[in-house]
């Protein structure tokens, strides 16, 4: 958070442990009814705490009720994880095209469904980071003094865990973040000094393919420091630049996923990936799966429309059915520190067209990876 966010009244950081939400808006978000919710509590001790309304008491259900509600079905069989771990990078060469919300909140929306994620901050610059309530920028102890607890502070990112000589070896343990307990989403962060692993790599043998061989082995549980083995699926949040950073998050990918404005230079950038990742396949005889989001859409616009069928027409079978539209609801969540999945005032134009991209997403990785 800069003293510039400060001055705007931006809150320092937010307590995700105090959002309370709506029967509704719990029954939405697991994607399962008020009586089965009810039902659940009955049946399996789950305990949900109730608000006095007037003469009724109504249910209140925390962030770590909604993960605990997900990790219970999928205990009981009743959600399906993966039958292997599936790696995806968000990727386009632009900034502000959403792959950081897409990120954060594709995180969030798997947990929902049951699925145990990793999201990996790949950015220098943090944003998921600061998106799941961590601060990049600033130390345990200047956080304290800014009565910000200090675990809020980052400490390690994924240069700590690959080997390279450039950071101190740190465990999983040391460096990972949950930022909604244990059954969300947890997060390895990242903060600025992760810009130096580009020249650590570039110096490294075979530095194209050093997340690659990190991931093969910490999720098969043979890196003693960092077992990811238990982990369905990991999201890599990526920066638009093509430093070695990016370019060994693509080769230790099996999904891409690029969302994608309607504008000129969105498309620009499709297609200088669209040349990149036939180079890729070349190079690396393998090619990660590409799955293009359009973002920011605004309807009724005929040049968007006509850019959206040429974006179908360039990428046949691989954009989503709908697609995100522009709302303010993005930058109004941002302002209350909350991912719009978890923001109990988002419309059903923003976060009701996240969860149907979001199901495309996951049934295209069930169809390629299978479930299990
Ligand atoms: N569908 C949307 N409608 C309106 N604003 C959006 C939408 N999606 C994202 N944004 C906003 O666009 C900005 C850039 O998003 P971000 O995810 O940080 O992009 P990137 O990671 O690609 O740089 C953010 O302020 C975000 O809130
Ligand atoms: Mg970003």
């Amino acid at each position: 958070m800069t003293s510039f966010e400060k001055a705007q009244g931006i809150p320092l950081y937010t307590d995700f442990s105090t959002l309370q939400f709506a029967p509704q808006f719990a029954s939405d978000s697991v994607g399962v009814s008020q009586q089965t919710l009810k039902l659940m509590e009955r049946d399996h001790g789950l305990v949900i705490a109730r608000r006095k309304a007037g003469s009724v008491p109504v249910r209140v259900y925390s962030v770590q009720d909604l993960f605990q509600i997900a990790h219970m079905r999928r205990e009981k069989g009743l959600t399906k994880g993966l039958a292997r771990t599936a790696v995806i990078s968000t990727f386009v060469q632009k900034g502000g095209t959403a792959k950081t919300t897409t990120s954060v909140n594709l995180a969030i929306d798997f947990a929902l469904r049951g699925l145990r994620v990793l999201i990996v901050d790949n950015d220098p610059q943090g944003d998921s980071t600061s998106m799941l309530g961590y601060d990049p920028d600033l130390s345990a102890n200047e956080l304290a003094a800014l009565n910000v607890p200090g675990d809020r502070a980052v400490d390690g990112h994924l240069g700590n865990l690959l080997g390279v000589s450039m950071y101190p070896a740190k465990t999983l343990d040391e460096v990972i973040k949950k930022p909604f307990g244990e059954f969300g989403p947890h997060l390895i962060p990242a903060e600025e000094s992760l810009e130096d692993l580009d020249v650590a790599l570039r110096n490294a043998n075979g530095s194209d393919f050093r997340y690659g061989l990190f991931f093969q082995k910490a999720l098969k549980g043979e890196n003693k420091s960092a077992d990811l083995s238990g982990y369905d699926v990991i999201i890599i949040d990526n920066a638009p630049s093509t430093s070695l950073l990016t370019r060994n998050s693509m080769v230790a990918s099996d999904f891409l996923i690029c969302p994608i404005r309607m504008d000129r230079f969105s498309f620009k950038a499709l297609g200088r990936l669209s040349d990149k990742l036939e180079a890729f396949a070349k190079d690396f005889q393998r090619s990660p799966e590409i799955f293009v989001v359009p973002t920011m859409y605004i309807k009724n616009r005929p040049r968007i429309q006509s850019n959206m069928e040429k974006l179908s027409e360039t990428f046949p079978g691989k954009v989503a059915e709908v697609p995100l539209y522009f709302s303010e609801d993005y930058s109004k969540s941002l302002d209350d520190g909350v991912p719009i999945m978890l923001w109990k005032n988002a419309s059903e134009n923003s976060i009701g067209a996240m969860r149907s991209v979001f199901g495309n997403i996951l049934n295209r990785i069930r169809a390629t990876v299978g479930s299990a």
